[in-house]
């Protein structure tokens, strides 16, 4: 944890007990790849997760879930800072601070919230839902985070970050760093198994894959996937997007290059691909659900890594507001 390198922060929501490939391929991956020349921060979003209604044993047992899978997936707790946001509080001061500086127009274009307001029936959806963005913008702003890795669906929630970043700085001084996206083209937007036009998502549960998922389950979902009647074994993202989004999957975990694919399959049907990406995920995952049952059945463990990361996270953060506070305006507290 160098002081000098450049600073990384992401974050998961921990609202389902297994995160999914898309979540592996288009984030937890570069998080773990970051690691190695970044100063990295790494969250839970747990304050995230309740702008939709939830149960709270339910919650508390994902959290844990979802940290046991970022250090599954590869996350080294020595070498960054794995915590749980609602563990800082400065997160959700920020985030009020910051909710001061954005307009409702702004906030209520965010496709986000649109799309879950829209599914939540319109009124049901929370003043919190419609805020997420921008306790989003407090995460990554509090650390001075210089690169955020995620996928293509959070790009609009980075431009506002930089948005407000650039309007605090503007009006308060020069304070935070504005940060840039770290969205990988190639695996951004894993696609829909079923639905290969949407995104990878735990709503359609037979279009995803889990990465706790058993390895029949898996292929089974693989076997069924959309494809086309074209049967050539090719990427064309507009006319042949499931095809492409399996050649996506299994170049990204086998670490074969798309075109390589192609040649390998040219004259093979769609059968005996299919049961090559099946297995191609299957062992990748094989690795990350072993280490991850060790860490789930340790708790103690778990907590105390959590503990240590949200005390080095809290004192970022708690220098940072000293400086915001200042700047903003109010009264130091006397003593
Ligand atoms: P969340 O929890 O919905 O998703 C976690 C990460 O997975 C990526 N992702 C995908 N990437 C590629 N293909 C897909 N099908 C796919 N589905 C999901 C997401 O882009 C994300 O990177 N708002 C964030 C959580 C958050 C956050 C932050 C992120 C809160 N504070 C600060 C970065 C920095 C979210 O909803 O992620």
């Amino acid at each position: 944890m160098d002081a000098a390198r450049p600073r990384v922060l992401s974050g998961m929501q921990p609202t389902a007990d297994s995160f999914h490939l898309g979540n592996l391929l288009g984030a937890l991956r570069h998080w773990v790849a970051l690691q190695d020349d970044h100063d990295a921060f790494y969250c839970v979003v747990d304050l995230h997760a309740i702008t939709v209604p939830h149960d709270p044993a339910t919650l508390r047992r994902r959290t844990r879930v979802a940290a046991a899978q970022y250090l599954a997936a590869g996350i080294d707790p020595d070498r960054s800072t794995l915590f749980v946001q609602s563990h800082v509080p400065q997160h959700t001061e920020l985030g009020w601070i910051l909710q001061c500086l954005t307009g409702m127009g702004e906030a209520g274009r965010m496709t986000q919230y649109k799309d879950k307001a829209q599914k939540g029936g319109g009124d049901a959806a929370s003043v919190g839902l419609f805020a997420y963005p921008i306790l989003q913008a407090a995460d990554i702003l509090i650390y001075h985070a210089d690169r955020v890795p995620v996928g293509e669906d959070q790009r609009q929630h980075l431009e506002l970050t930089r948005d407000l970043a650039q309007r605090f700085n503007a009006r308060f001084g020069e304070t935070f760093t504005v940060p840039e996206p770290h969205i990988v083209r190639t695996t951004g937007k894993i696609l829909d198994l079923q639905e290969p036009t949407a995104k990878m998502s735990k709503s359609s549960p037979s279009g995803v894959i889990d990465l706790l998922e058993d390895p029949a389950s898996i292929a089974k979902k693989i076997r069924r996937a959309v494809t086309d009647t074209d049967a050539t074994v090719r990427a064309d993202a507009e006319n042949k997007p499931g095809v492409t989004n399996l050649l996506t999957i299994h170049s990204a975990l086998s670490g074969r290059s798309v075109a390589e694919l192609e040649e390998a399959y040219a004259g093979k049907g769609y059968g005996d691909f299919k049961a090559d990406v099946a297995d191609v995920v299957v062992g990748a995952l094989a690795p990350l659900q072993e280490r991850y049952r060790r860490w789930i059945e340790d708790p103690e463990a778990l907590d105390t890594i959590l503990a240590a990361g949200a005390e080095r996270a809290r004192s970022v953060a708690a220098a940072t507001m000293v400086d915001v506070r200042d700047r903003v305006g109010f009264l130091a507290a006397k003593g």
